[in-house]
């Protein structure tokens, strides 16, 4: 907003709310960016540019367009310049492409306060900007434009799998945020709080959730829309984009819940590392291999296995520290985690529960198991996969 807006703005709220007020006056004072990700979009550009042009007229809004393109070479770099809307521009980019990156590059060169992201194949309603905005004035931290709140939708020619899968994600994202549809790609923010944003990391499609997460924003709205399928060009979204999906996910729920998922990971690896013991100990047992073989097979491959994924996964800071030293740091981690395991089970079946009673030493075990988990995890976390700081010399 402008010096003179804000300060309207804040007299106006004395007497009524900001949203009553008419929308006109609100645009008066608000300067947008629309920041539009296109690969390949030459059709679309001077159908969503028209478009843009209607609501510039009609609202009074004040934006600037800019497409951020994929060296796309297919036209869109002459087609906003035919279009001579001098408010339009677009952006080539040659290095790291994606279509997060693309958004957070336009959201970095956006020469205005309010900041949309929209895509190109009209998916998007662009009459529904107004809502957007008005919605970020009334004190929402970011809006988004979201199909799953009453009065939204998606197109009907959305096919079983794509709707399954859009639904799937938003499960997926449910521990990250509460906000209905985190998986769209419209919203509206504010460029202030949009430089807070800590440590932005995104691959693939999800710029938004990384917004949510990285930029800890507590007041989301939610502005119902029509979503509707793209009519000319073609959609980008494939397999390998799903899969960013989840990787994207798992970099999400680490930066959020740290500590938590360190110990997640290893209790899965653990638990994985039981069933390599178990798989390992009958294909000795098959081949003909004595107990004592197959046991201490069982023991040994399931303890590479166990290494292998922890470095690989639980703890994959610290993969580029020195593979041996971890290992051997790892096997004494272990034998001394067997050892608290052996002297916890063995100190409450003999002194705390009562040796006779019924269960006694099951239970024991279980705490003893409990105990050398923790300290393992511990070892483990600080010890072998220990995270090195580089030390700034003064
Ligand atoms: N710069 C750039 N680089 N833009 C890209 C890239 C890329 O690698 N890939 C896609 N885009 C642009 C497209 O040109 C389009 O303007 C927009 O990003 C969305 O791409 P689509 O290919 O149309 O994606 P979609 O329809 O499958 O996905 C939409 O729905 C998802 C939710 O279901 C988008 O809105 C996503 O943002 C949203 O997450
Ligand atoms: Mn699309």
């Amino acid at each position: 907003m402008t010096e003179l807006g804000a300060h309207r703005h804040k007299s106006r709220q004395a007497t009524a709310p900001v949203c009553e007020a008419p929308l006109a006056e609100i645009f008066v004072n608000t300067k947008v960016s629309i920041v539009i990700p296109t690969y390949k979009e030459v059709e679309n550009i001077p159908r969503i540019l028209s478009k843009i042009d209607d609501l510039r007229t009609k609202s009074d809004l004040d934006c600037e367009v800019l497409f951020m393109d994929d060296d796309s070479r297919d036209g869109s770099v002459e087609a906003v310049r035919q279009s001579g809307f001098e408010w339009a521009q677009i952006v080539v980019r040659t290095k790291n492409p994606g279509l997060s990156a693309a958004v957070l590059d336009g959201f970095e060169l956006a020469q205005n306060p309010v900041l949309v992201c929209m895509d190109c194949d009209l998916s998007h309603p662009v009459e529904k900007i107004p809502a957007l905005i008005l919605a970020l004035s009334s004190g929402q931290e970011m809006v988004i434009g979201s199909r799953y709140v009453a009065g939204g939708s998606t197109d009907d020619d959305w096919g079983l799998f794509r709707w399954l899968n859009s639904r799937i994600a938003t499960f997926l994202s449910r521990p990250l945020t509460s906000v209905r549809d985190p998986m769209s790609g419209f919203f509206a923010l504010r460029k202030q709080d949009f430089k807070k944003a800590e440590d932005l990391n995104p691959i693939g499609y999800k710029i938004a959730l990384e917004l949510i997460v990285k930029c800890s924003f507590q007041n989301i709205g939610e502005v119902p829309i029509e979503f509707l399928d793209r009519v000319a060009g073609e959609s980008k979204l494939t397999i390998s984009q799903q899969l960013k999906f989840i990787k994207h996910l798992r970099r999400l729920y680490i930066h959020k819940f740290a500590e938590s998922m360190y110990l997640i990971q290893f209790l899965v690896v653990g638990a994985s590392g039981l069933l390599v013991n178990l798989a390992t100990l009958t294909l000795f047992q098959v081949l003909g291999a004595k107990a004592v073989v197959s046991i201490a097979a069982g023991i040994s491959v399931s303890m590479c296995s166990n290494f292998l994924l922890n470095r690989r996964f639980s703890f994959s800071y610290a993969r580029d520290s020195n593979i041996l030293r971890q290992f051997l740091s790892f096997i004494l981690a272990s034998m001394i985690g067997a050892a608290v395991n052996y002297a916890v089970a063995l100190y409450l079946q003999s002194s705390v529960f009562l040796s006779d009673s019924s269960y006694s030493l099951q239970v024991s075990a279980i705490f003893g198991v409990a105990a050398g988990t923790g300290f393992n995890f511990i070892a483990n976390r600080f010890f072998v996969f220990r995270k090195r700081f580089i030390r700034v010399p003064k």
